[in-house]
């Protein structure tokens, strides 16, 4: 058994065919542009491998992103060569110019749906890092921007060939305001894989009081049942 980082060279290859099976890309992109003008541009942090972003590149969006995984990057130049996107991780990230829409499908910040509730989830696990990014993200948006991120729901179990499947065990600690996520790799019944990572949570409505102590204080969120919008 391989005690790994979840996005790292080991894990990433099988990143696409596990996100492939679990998210309809199609039918995310489509929900997603329809929130879109056809001039906006958009910058993806958490861009991965490209899987979502390709998909707005090929339909003419000018859209980019970064990753501060260097092995998801690595496999989206492979496959995507024309993709503007490169290595940085948002909490050090400088931007040189504000963008329209600044999205994360899946990545830093995410909601996810447990039967009907909606919590929130992030790779940062401090408040003020938190604060600090939403601060950033505000002022590289052009006024009216919007900073977009998907309400996920958790996968379980996928299975990419017979033999092999990828699992997720998720423990929340509400009051600790931690999740704790377990990946596997599981091959003819052997672990082969193993990651454990602790990220923050929250209920909406903490999330709420967040975006109150960040700049975004002003701006109205909207929320449906796929995505949560804070406009600037
Ligand atoms: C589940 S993947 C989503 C990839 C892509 N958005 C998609 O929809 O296929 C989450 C990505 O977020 C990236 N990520 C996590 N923390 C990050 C950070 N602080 N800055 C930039 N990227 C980050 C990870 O490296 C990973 O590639």
């Amino acid at each position: 058994m391989q005690n790994r980082r979840l996005y790292s060279e080991y894990f990433a290859p099988y990143y696409d065919e596990i996100s492939k099976r679990f998210f309809d890309y199609d039918k995310k992109v489509a929900s997603f542009m329809n929130l879109l003008k056809k001039d906006d541009r958009i910058f993806e942090i958490g861009i991965g491998t490209g899987l979502f972003a390709v998909h707005l590149h090929n339909e003419g969006f000018l859209i980019e992103g970064i990753d501060k995984s260097r092995d998801m990057i690595k496999l989206l130049k492979k496959n995507f060569p024309d993709l503007p996107a490169g290595f940085g991780d948002i909490k050090r990230y400088n931007f040189f110019r504000n963008y329209d829409v600044i999205l994360m499908h899946s990545s830093v910040f995410l909601f996810t749906n447990i039967n009907g509730t909606v919590v929130f989830e992030s790779y940062l696990t401090s408040e003020g890092d938190m604060i600090g990014v939403l601060d950033k993200l505000y002022d590289s948006l052009n006024i009216g921007g919007r900073l977009i991120m998907n309400i996920q729901k958790n996968p379980k179990k996928i299975y990419l060939n017979k033999n092999l499947f990828y699992g997720l065990i998720s423990k929340y600690y509400f009051a600790k305001k931690r999740v704790v996520k377990e990946h596997f790799l599981i091959k003819s019944g052997d672990v082969i894989m193993k990651n454990r990572v602790k990220k923050y949570t929250c209920f909406y409505n903490h999330f709420v009081d967040l975006i109150n102590r960040s700049k975004f204080k002003d701006s109205s969120v909207i929320k449906n049942d796929e995505w949560v919008i804070l406009q600037k």
